[in-house]
């Protein structure tokens, strides 16, 4: 059987990832930047590589069958990363769970995209009010002149700002069942992870 490999370990969601795994007693192979700071995890292996570097890219992945590619980590800006924890870290587990799953029998999802959700749409002004604070929207504008202070480059800045008009133009809005389907449980609640 081909090996399954995972990289983003040293990382929340390839961290996740990879100890659901190794606690499911799937062997695995962690790609990682640094192995000093890689999980030690039983049946893990090691392999080193960073994405720009295709020649150590190659030799990592060298007879692997599966893999789970964590995106590269953007620098978000610290206030943001703050104010998203809130609303992902719950979505963090649940993420974790259903790659695992899939990296388990990645049969049936050859080609497939699957679209996770929390089991609630909520609007901003609905986890204001979860976490007693208040929602203030901003232009478009206001936005960048909001994030000017932190000197990030235009991209980064245009990165950040666009996450929050994909979600006003709609494009984040809707749940899925996908959470549910592959886990066998509901996704967590922003509620839930206030609790814990
Ligand atoms: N977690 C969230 O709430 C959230 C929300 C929206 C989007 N995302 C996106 O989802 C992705 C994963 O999130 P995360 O929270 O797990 O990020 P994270 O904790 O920053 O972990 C990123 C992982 O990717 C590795 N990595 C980054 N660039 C790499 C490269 N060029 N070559 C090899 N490995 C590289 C990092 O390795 P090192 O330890 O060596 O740096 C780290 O293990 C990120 O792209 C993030 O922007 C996350």
């Amino acid at each position: 059987m081909g090996v399954l490999a995972v990289t983003g370990s040293t990382g929340n969601v390839g961290g996740r990832v990879a100890r659901l795994l190794a606690a499911a007693g799937v062997p695995q192979r962690l790609i990682v930047r640094d192995p000093a700071r890689a999980p030690r995890l039983a049946g893990a292996s090691l392999a080193i590589a960073t994405y720009s570097d295709g020649e150590a890219a190659r030799r990592a992945l060298d007879g692997v069958q599966t893999l789970f590619m964590v995106s590269g980590a953007e620098a978000a800006d610290r206030v943001d990363q703050h104010r998203s924890f809130i609303d992902t870290a719950v979505a963090q587990d649940d993420i974790a769970e259903v790659v695992s799953a899939v990296l388990r029998e990645p049969a049936g999802y050859d080609a497939a995209t699957l679209s996770l959700t929390g089991r609630e749409a909520l609007t901003f002004h609905d986890i204001a009010e979860v976490l007693g604070a208040r929602y203030e929207p901003e232009t478009v504008d206001e936005a960048y002149a909001s994030r000017a202070k932190y000197g990030a480059p235009d991209w980064q800045v245009d990165a950040w700002v666009s996450t929050y008009t994909a979600v006003a133009a709609g494009e984040l809005a809707g749940i899925t069942d996908t959470v549910q389907r592959i886990t066998g449980h509901p996704p967590r609640t922003l509620a839930d992870l206030l609790e814990r």
